[in-house]
């Protein structure tokens, strides 16, 4: 079994941190001597390579108190990082990785394990659904209504230029390290629409303004404050979420973060936004937490429908960034751990009962193929969802791709963000 898929999405934070102190390093290495470790293990098809592009320590081992010859490449940022536990100092040069396989629950098993024998997925009984019933996971863990038939009439935009050469495997992450999201946990929240919809967003402002604003989007602004009638954590419609985004605008996930309970008084919306007569909204109140500062508020163009086609889709990801997909969830995707899900039809008549949908919105953010045991390629979406980092693959899934699985091709939607001139990088 090879898991190493919640590697490859390597963590967000930590990148970030390396990144900015990796310049401080104190480190004294001559990178020509020192990086004599094994590299045969990154030889092969792009593919592979790109498979072992996030894993460092994973790939090389980790070594205790100084060892200066426990380096590799840190690919992204052409530098090198280590896997000693003297990494870990306040200017930290460890790499991505070192954190959550050298210190964190030693679950992996060796990279010698073939990666390519994977052809189907595994699935965990995760303590955080004990003692809920499949009928709570439903209700708790989704909250997409399924799409208004005003959404499913729009029409289908392809305006993206055609393009040349897809790669075999893309994550949004890797074209723009440190612009996109990784999945949020919406908790026992059913509000899947807020947390995909501000998540898309907040991946496309900070692609389209190049960096300038990578805030992430808070899933709580809309739960709390997009509602006429208040049922944030008990779905809602992605629709709402887009309208909201387009004409109130969102605060940062740090601004309004989530909170830990839903149903105390504290969940009235904090704030509201109004215009400045310049076409930019400002919020009316500070973010209601005492770390944040900022409150700006961003805001996104009128969402547009993707082509269900998985050539466009492609095309609409590597371009612009990632997308909104709506799912039909089954009940054995809640138990879903690594590999290639598709949705298992239960013979078991005790769990027929089961056998019902519920709609859910997550986020494309990439795809990949792989061979699978009898040599056939399965070619797969890499998708972020939003049960926290210990779901799936680092919270992330893969899932068939080109034959709409669980309907994820049904209906793909993406916005621009709403940069004024000023804006502008
Ligand atoms: C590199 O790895 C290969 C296969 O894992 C092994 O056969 C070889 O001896 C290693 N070389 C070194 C220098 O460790
Ligand atoms: C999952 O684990 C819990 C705790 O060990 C156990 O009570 C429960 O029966 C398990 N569920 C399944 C489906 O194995
Ligand atoms: C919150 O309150 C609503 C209505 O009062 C209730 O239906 C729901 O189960 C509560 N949710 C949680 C997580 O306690
Ligand atoms: C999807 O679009 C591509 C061109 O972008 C086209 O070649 C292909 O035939 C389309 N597939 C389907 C199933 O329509
Ligand atoms: C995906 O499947 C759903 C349900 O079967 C269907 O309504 C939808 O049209 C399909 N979409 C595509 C692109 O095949």
């Amino acid at each position: 079994m090879w898991i190493g898929y919640k590697i490859l999405i390597v963590s967000h934070l930590i990148t970030e941190i390396w990144a900015e102190k990796q310049y401080l390093s104190q480190r004294e290495v001559d990178p020509g001597a020192d990086f004599t470790r094994n590299h045969t293990i990154l030889e092969g098809t792009r593919f592979k390579r790109a498979i072992y592009k996030g894993q460092y320590c994973r790939s090389f081992g980790c070594c205790e108190d100084r060892d200066d010859g426990c380096v590799t490449q840190f690919y992204e940022v052409n530098a090198l990082c280590y896997c000693d536990t003297f990494c870990e100092r306040e200017n930290s040069d460890c790499c991505p990785d070192y954190k959550s396989f050298c210190r964190g629950e030693k679950e992996w098993l060796p990279h010698a394990t073939p990666w390519y024998t994977e052809d189907r997925w595994t699935a965990q009984n995760y303590s955080q659904f004990w003692g809920m019933t499949l009928e709570e996971g439903f209700k708790y863990r989704l909250g997409t209504l399924p799409p208004s038939p005003m959404l499913l009439s729009m029409n289908e935009v392809t305006a993206v230029p055609a393009i040349i050469d897809l790669p075999e495997f893309f994550v949004a992450y890797y074209k723009w390290p440190g612009w996109t999201h990784g999945p949020l946990d919406q908790k026992n929240c059913a509000a899947s629409w807020a947390f995909s919809t501000a998540s898309v967003a907040a991946d496309r402002i900070a692609i389209q303004s190049k960096g300038r604003y990578t805030a992430n989007l808070s899933p709580q602004n809309l739960i709390s404050c997009c509602a006429k009638n208040r049922h944030g954590c008990s779905s809602g419609s992605i629709d709402r979420a887009w309208w909201y985004l387009r004409k109130r605008g969102l605060v940062s996930h740090a601004c309004y973060p989530f909170l830990k309970d839903q149903n105390t008084t504290n969940n009235a919306c904090a704030m509201a936004s109004r215009s400045d007569g310049r076409g930019k909204r400002h919020a009316t109140k500070p973010c209601p937490n005492n770390i944040e500062k900022s409150n700006r508020i961003y805001q996104c163009s009128p969402p547009y429908r993707v082509s269900s086609n998985e050539t466009e889709i492609m095309k609409e990801i590597i371009h612009n960034g990632p997308v909104q997909a709506i799912m039909q969830v089954h009940e054995d995707f809640f138990h879903y751990k690594s590999g290639i899900y598709r949705h298992v039809t239960s013979t078991n008549e005790k769990s027929e009962k089961y056998q019902k949908l519920q709609t859910h919105a997550v986020k494309l953010t990439g795809w990949g193929t792989l061979r699978g045991a009898q040599g056939r390629k399965e070619k797969f979406w890499i998708v972020a969802n939003s049960w926290g980092n210990s779901w799936g693959e680092n919270g992330y899934f893969r899932i068939l791709r080109g034959v709409n699985e669980s309907d994820i091709e049904k209906l793909i939607i993406a916005a621009w963000g709403q940069l004024t001139s000023s804006d502008e990088p």
